[in-house]
C-alpha cells in the first residue's frame, strides 16, 4: 500500500514537473553520458557490475519519458573505446548488457515505434554483442518514432580519424578536390551522418568532461551536469535538464 502510494506520488510529481516544460522548445536530440555506475555500487558495498545492472534499468525509464516529451533522438554513451582498459570481467559484463537489455526490451521498443541505431566500431565487439545489436537495428529499421542511438565501442577521435582517412582517399582518387572539403563533407563521413547535432548533453555523476564523446557534434550543444549517479537518474532529472535547457539562450556566435 505504502509502496503504491509512493509510486503514485512520484508519478504525480513527474507529471506536474513535465508541465514546467514548454512543449514547443523540447530539445530534439539529447545525448547522455551515463556515468557513475561504479561509484553507485561502491557506495552500497556492492561489486561494480551491480551498478551496471542497475544502470541498465534506468535506460527504459529515460527512453519512455524522452519519447513522451517529443524528443526525436536519444543518444546514449554505453561503452567507449577507452573502456577496454577496465578489468576483463567488467568489460565482459558491460558487453553482455546490450543483449540483455534488448532481449527484454525489444518488444516494447517495437510497440513504441522506436528505431534503434548504433554508432561505434561494431566490428570490434564480441560476436554475441554484435549479433544482438544488429538484430535490434534490423528489426526496428522501418520504425518512425524516437531514434535510440547507442554509442557502443565509440570514441570521437577514432570517428574523426576514420572520416579524415575516407575523405583523404576520395581526394587521392579524384572523387572530390581538397578545396571542396568543408563542414558538410566532414559531417557526412561521421557516424552521425544522418542525425542532427545534439541540442542538449547530459552527464551524470559530477564529472565535468566529455571523455571522447561527440567532440565535433557537441560544438554548439547546451551542457547539463548533475552529481546524480546514473543508477539514481530518473524521469524527473530529465525534465529538470530540459527545463534548464529551455532557459538558455543559444546564440551560435551571434548576438
Ligand atoms: C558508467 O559508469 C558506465 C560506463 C562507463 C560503461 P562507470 O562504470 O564509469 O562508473 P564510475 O564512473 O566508475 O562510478
Ligand atoms: C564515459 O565514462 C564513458 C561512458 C559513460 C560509456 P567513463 O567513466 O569511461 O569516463 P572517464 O574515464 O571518467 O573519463
Ligand atoms: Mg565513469
Amino acid at each position: 500500500m505504502l509502496e503504491k502510494l509512493t509510486k503514485w506520488k512520484s508519478a504525480m510529481t513527474s507529471e506536474q514537473k513535465s508541465k514546467d516544460i514548454d512543449d514547443i522548445n523540447v530539445p530534439k536530440h539529447i545525448a547522455i553520458i551515463m556515468d557513475g555506475n561504479g561509484r553507485w555500487a561502491k557506495q552500497k558495498g556492492l561489486p561494480r557490475v551491480a551498478g551496471h545492472h542497475e544502470g541498465m534499468k534506468v535506460i527504459n525509464k529515460v527512453v519512455r519519458k524522452a519519447d513522451e516529451l517529443g524528443v526525436e533522438i536519444l543518444t546514449l554513451y554505453a561503452f567507449s573505446t577507452e573502456n577496454w582498459k577496465r578489468p576483463k570481467t567488467e568489460v565482459d559484463y558491460l558487453l553482455r548488457l546490450p543483449e540483455r537489455f534488448l532481449n527484454k526490451e525489444l518488444p516494447t521498443l517495437m510497440e513504441k515505434n522506436v528505431k534503434v541505431r548504433l554508432m561505434g566500431s561494431v566490428d570490434g565487439l564480441p560476436d554475441h554483442t554484435k549479433k544482438a545489436v544488429l538484430k535490434a537495428v534490423e528489426d526496428t529499421e522501418a520504425n518512425t518514432g524516437l531514434v535510440l542511438n547507442f554509442a557502443l565501442n565509440y570514441g570521437s577521435r577514432f570517428e574523426l580519424i576514420t572520416a579524415v582517412k575516407e575523405i583523404a582517399k576520395q581526394v587521392e582518387e579524384g572523387v572530390i578536390s581538397a578545396t571542396e572539403v568543408d563542414e558538410s563533407v566532414l559531417t557526412s563521413h561521421l557516424m552521425t551522418a544522418e542525425l542532427r547535432d545534439p541540442d542538449l548533453l547530459i552527464r551524470t555523476s559530477g564529472e565535468l568532461r566529455l571523455s571522447n564523446f561527440m567532440l565535433w557534434q557537441l560544438a554548439y550543444s547546451e551542457f547539463w551536469f548533475t552529481d546524480v549517479l546514473w543508477p539514481d537518474f530518473n524521469e524527473q532529472h530529465l525534465v529538470e535538464a530540459i527545463a534548464v535547457y529551455q532557459k538558455r539562450a543559444r546564440r551560435y556566435g551571434g548576438v
